[in-house]
């Protein structure tokens, strides 16, 4: 087997770590970095910007009829489309990120989503990030991480990343970061869960590199094993 058909998984909660890890694996293996997050987030836009109601499923469900997101990996990441416009840096914002919180639980727009994530991955040559990729999306896929870390941890990188130009708080990120675990973990359809068969990596006190070495030792010894 050669990577040009692998699936790798990658799931965890926000703040672990997770594209970073994406990113290594995809340029160390050749592979293309499927970010689902990005997607959930182009959606939450398009009901904020159309003033949907974020908690209304029948609403969310007929603006997911009109509404049309497409990923772009690149060298840099993912360029996320909606409606033919380019959202990539919108989609970061603060409030986009509570509306992906929402707008995620709702299961039509999930089984949208993993219908669209199956389409582009199915070729393999993927890593995959998110929440049910090992679970929903690709139950088969060939290698499963889930990437954990404390809640404080995870709050303390996503204030690091944000940077002084974010006023925001350590304490309110870390506010966030746990209402939104939550939602994930509790949600009806998919939580956020490890699939039976992933490798657990707890990146609590783990460097970057350590993580990445991890996980290359286990793509490699899939690719070895076949
Ligand atoms: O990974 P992220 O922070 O960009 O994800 C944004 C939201 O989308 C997050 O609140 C959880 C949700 N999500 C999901 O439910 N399933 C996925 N596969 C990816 C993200």
């Amino acid at each position: 087997m050669t990577a040009k058909h692998l699936i790798i998984a990658i799931d965890g909660p926000a703040g672990a770590g997770k594209s970073t890890l994406a990113a290594r694996l995809a340029n160390r293996f050749g592979l293309l970095n499927l970010e689902t997050g990005a997607m959930y987030r182009a959606f939450a836009l398009a009901a904020l910007e159309k003033r949907v109601p974020l908690d209304e499923s029948v609403d969310l469900e007929r603006l997911m009829t009109s509404t049309v997101i497409r990923l772009q990996p690149d060298a840099g990441g993912n360029r996320v489309l909606l409606d033919g416009r380019d959202v990539t840096e919108r989609i970061r914002q603060q409030d986009v990120t509570e509306a992906a919180s929402r707008v995620s639980v709702h299961p039509p727009i999930r089984r949208w989503m993993v219908a669209m994530q199956r389409k582009l991955g199915e070729a393999g040559g993927v890593v995959m990030e998110g929440r049910d990729i090992g679970t929903e999306v690709f139950p088969s896929a060939d290698v499963k991480i889930f990437l954990d870390a404390s809640p404080a941890t995870r709050g303390e990188r996503r204030h690091q990343q944000l940077g002084p130009s974010q006023e925001t708080e350590q304490a309110a990120i870390l506010r966030g970061i746990e209402e939104r675990d939550a939602r994930d973990r509790t949600r009806v359809q998919s939580p956020l869960r490890p699939a039976s068969d992933a490798v657990v990596i707890d990146s609590t006190n783990l460097s970057m590199e350590e993580v990445v070495a991890r996980a290359e030792a286990l793509i490699t010894a899939r690719l070895a094993a076949r």
